[in-house]
């Protein structure tokens, strides 16, 4: 691995939209497409960060919302940075906080300045704008930072999605101001507009017009269904620069992460693999498995045979079921790993085969495996 000081995407090979690369940053590679745990509060819940790099996990996700309100930036940075905080050495990309506003504070009021809200912690008073979520995110040490913006709950009308767009891309160039010069680190914008291909390519070009390292495509995964976003996701990737990281927030399940890639997405996050991990629910090459349900009792075989993790390598089914029903910590811990584990599986799979202009048989073989069933 090359040690660059700056911020850097290249493309190696596409084969149809799907396309793998690698984002240089001075904190390490990151292999596209790439899946980002979450790690909201400092930590990957139930894994170590040691842990977290073994199953493949090139960056990780943090979350400006939870951090500001505890344990606070200023404290992050005094102790030496995010990274250091939580021992995690690699890139992290931290979210600007508006999104978690509006789905887990009380009482938020949002104005062109930014938006003010009170702690679903503890219900203090807070105040959010583009340009103290680039300060927060500063503090942190984010290698990715991402744009402050408005994501409207879905359904919306058109007028409401069509003013929160616009809103957020006034928020997108106070963040652009805001964040400076700062070498290494990269600033990605937001698209918004909802389901409509119009005002997705308005707000495309009003991004495209300010200038980021990377684009993501926000405000899906939202409450609209898969064929909804299927059907954004066949044009909002095409409408943002080629030659940049194009970063899906907020998905998803296993075949939202292939579907997206098909369709030219090279990053994306989501809790579920760590979440679900805690619920009892796997992931695996034949579909999901519920390992609280008794017919795991008595099975001896591993809980995904073409899984090498530790928890598929050294337990058995039987062994899962009865640390879940008897609600030990190692129940979340060995199903979080094996969760975490299959989905950079999978992404590692979509990259050899995106390299190799093979991605469509290895389609083939993913959805042929979910389909077989859990036997
Ligand atoms: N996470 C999932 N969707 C979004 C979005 O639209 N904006 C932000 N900031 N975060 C998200
Ligand atoms: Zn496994």
């Amino acid at each position: 691995m090359s040690i660059c000081m700056t911020f850097s995407f290249s493309l190696h090979h596409t084969d149809g939209k799907a396309r793998t690369g690698v984002i240089s940053t001075p904190r390490g590679d990151i292999r596209t497409p790439a899946f980002m745990p979450v790690g909201t509060a400092a930590t990957v819940k139930a894994m170590m960060p040691e842990s977290v790099a073994a199953t493949g996990a090139d960056i990780l996700l943090g979350n400006t919302y939870h951090l500001m309100l505890r344990p606070t930036a200023e404290r992050i940075d005094r102790l030496g940075g995010l990274h250091k905080f939580m021992n995690w050495d690699k890139p992290i990309l931290t979210d600007s906080g508006g999104f978690q506003v509006m789905s887990l504070s009380d009482l938020r009021k949002l104005t062109e300045e930014g938006v003010t809200f009170k702690s679903h912690i503890d219900g203090s008073k807070h105040h959010l704008t583009p340009e103290r979520s680039m300060e927060i995110q500063k503090l942190l040490g984010s290698d990715i930072v991402m744009c402050f913006d408005e994501c409207p709950a879905l359904p919306a009308d058109r007028s409401r999605i069509n003013e929160s767009m616009q809103l957020s891309m006034r928020w997108a160039q106070r963040s652009r101001d805001a964040f400076g010069d700062r070498p290494g680190h990269a600033l990605f914008g937001i698209q918004q507009g909802g389901l409509e291909e119009d005002l997705r390519a308005e707000s495309a070009e009003a991004l495209r017009a300010i200038e980021f390292e990377g684009y993501a495509v926000g405000g899906l995964a939202v409450g609209e269904g898969q064929e909804a976003m299927f059907s954004v996701l066949d044009f909002a990737p095409d409408q943002l620069p080629v030659e940049k990281p194009r970063y899906l927030m907020g998905v998803g399940k296993p075949d939202d992460i292939v579907g997206a890639v098909k369709r030219g997405i090279d990053m994306m996050d989501c809790v579920l693999p760590s979440r679900s991990g805690r619920t009892g629910q796997a992931f695996t090459h034949r579909g999901v498995v519920n390992i609280k349900n008794a017919r795991h009792a008595d099975d001896p075989r591993p809980l995904d045979a073409d899984c090498a993790c530790p928890a598929c390598s050294n337990y058995s089914r039987a062994y899962l079921h009865h640390v879940f029903r008897a609600q030990e910590m190692i129940s979340g811990m060995l199903l979080t790993w094996h969760n975490l584990h299959y989905f950079q599986d999978i992404m590692q799979g979509m990259r050899d085969a995106i390299a190799i202009g093979r991605f469509a048989e290895w389609e083939k073989t993913f959805h042929a495996g979910r389909a077989a069933g859990d036997i």
